[in-house]
């Protein structure tokens, strides 16, 4: 494919043995309670559809839809929070979501399911760019440790575009 952006960081298949791995992980530390799996859109669409079809078939599925980068850079701000309602109570639930940067989505994504009265909320994110954190959250699962680059595909985009690739791949950075 001649079309490919930057060059390729993690291969379909690196990606598919690792979600594997997590979801065992992630069904064992459950041990056999019902969850409740909030992935955030769109960047998770696809790592949150490849690890929900491996957990207990009890898992609740929830979709939220918030954003917060323009092009290659974090707006700091949150969007699409006020959206966001459901039955959380009592609930143990599993937040899923493409990539931990400066952490600021998932704190406040965090709040607002506590807020809900959730009763526990554990987070599995599939990247996690090195010493990037300015928001600390606590991560329970990581699939891949990253360099601090702008990565496309599986899920992850440069506006709007190469989500649908099937590998993970870096780009340069561009002055924006
Ligand atoms: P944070 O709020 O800074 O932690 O950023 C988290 C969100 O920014 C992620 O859910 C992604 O949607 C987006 N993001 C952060 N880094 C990248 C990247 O390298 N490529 C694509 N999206 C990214
Ligand atoms: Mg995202």
């Amino acid at each position: 494919m001649a079309d490919l952006p930057g060059k390729e960081l993690l291969s379909a298949s690196v990606i598919a043995d690792r979600v594997r791995e997590l979801s065992e992980e992630i069904t064992r530390y459950y041990d056999g309670e019902p969850i409740t799996a909030v992935g955030l859109m769109n960047g998770s669409i696809f790592f949150m559809v490849d690890l929900i079809r491996l957990l207990p078939s009890s898992t609740r599925i929830e979709c939220w839809r918030v954003q917060s980068y323009l092009g290659q850079r974090s707006s700091g701000r949150i969007q699409g929070l006020d959206s966001v309602n459901g039955d959380y109570a009592g609930r143990r639930v599993l937040l899923i979501d493409d990539i931990l940067d400066s952490g600021l989505t998932l704190t406040h994504v965090k709040r607002s399911l506590l807020a809900q009265n959730a009763r526990s909320l554990d987070i599995c994110v599939l990247l996690k760019k090195e010493g990037t954190q300015i928001h600390p959250v606590d991560v329970r699962w990581v699939g891949f440790d990253i360099p601090d680059q702008f990565v496309v595909g599986y899920g992850l985009d440069l506006d709007h575009q190469y989500r649908s690739l099937p590998m993970i791949r870096v780009i340069e950075n561009t002055p924006d």
